[in-house]
């Protein structure tokens, strides 16, 4: 018996093999879900990619900031599972001057965006793939903790407090659905989101000291765990809440 059997899975945010959403996808499908992908941007890349999982999904076109994409995801997804169990969101831009110390300077329209693919595309994608969740499920969102001013994480850190709080509100309007809603906070790890923010470098060289399990920066895979048991069954009565995937940094003192 696998984890996840019989379940489908919509998964967001793959790009490289070091996504955190490919070892989502990978062990979700070892763990017996059926799987479809969203891709961003390059999809020949994210095809690609998909092909190196142990049985390659569809892959289906997502800009979260694009309206008719969200609006027609439902019925895109249909065509590959007549359901949904499971939606994750794994999904996060900040333009440059939102990261690595311009706090004070940064403008709207970049912070802007940060917010509407980091924040409200987790309600967006929520929704929109409402209609295939009748018999419930679960949707699961990654995060980086926001309880803290980080160094270097500006406006991304803002973002992730909006997704947080977003979170707990999806939590109160689809728990009506049986639909629970949850976030798995992950320490760093080298992604292609994480090469992305200026200063990075500061988070890799403190979190493997500072944390009591220690940290390995390249293995996405206590994180993708993480999805995949707030994806099964084994938390029947648990939405609203955050899974701290970080070592145990955020339970310590400076
Ligand atoms: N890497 C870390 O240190 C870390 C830590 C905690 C949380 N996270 C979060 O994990 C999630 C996944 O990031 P990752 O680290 O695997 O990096 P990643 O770069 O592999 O994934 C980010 C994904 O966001 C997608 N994306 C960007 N703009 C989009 C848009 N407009 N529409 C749809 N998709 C879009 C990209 O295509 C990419 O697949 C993000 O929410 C990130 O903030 C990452």
């Amino acid at each position: 018996m696998g984890l996840l059997d019989g379940k489908r899975l919509l998964v967001t945010g793959v790009l490289t093999d070091s996504s955190i959403a490919f070892n989502v996808a990978k062990l979700a499908q070892e763990e017996g879900a059926r799987v479809v992908l969203t891709g961003y941007g390059r999809l020949s890349l994210v095809e690609r990619i998909a092909k190196r999982l142990p049985e390659p999904p569809p892959v289906i076109e997502l800009d979260v900031q694009d309206t008719d994409h969200l609006d027609t995801l439902a019925d895109r997804v249909g065509e590959h599972l007549d359901g949904l169990d499971g939606v994750v969101h794994s999904i996060g831009f900040a333009p440059q001057s939102c990261l690595g110390g311009n706090f004070l300077n940064t403008s709207w329209e970049d912070v802007a965006t940060a917010v509407h693919v980091s924040t409200f595309s987790f309600k967006s994608l929520a929704v929109a793939c409402l209609p295939l969740m009748k018999e419930g499920g679960a949707v699961v969102g990654l995060d980086f903790d926001a309880t803290k001013a980080w160094p270097v994480y500006d406006w991304m850190g803002v973002a992730k407090a909006g997704l947080e709080s977003c979170s707990r509100y999806l939590a109160r309007d689809l728990g009506r659905h049986g639909i629970r809603v949850n976030l798995v906070a992950a320490g760093p790890l080298r992604t292609m989101a994480a090469k992305n923010i200026p200063g990075f470098q500061e988070f890799e060289d403190s979190w493997p000291e500072r944390a009591p399990l220690g940290w390995d920066l390249t293995d996405t895979a206590p994180a993708a765990r993480a999805c995949l048991a707030l994806l099964s069954d084994w938390f029947p009565a648990t939405t609203g809440e955050i899974v701290h995937v970080d070592g145990g940094v955020h339970a310590m003192g400076a």
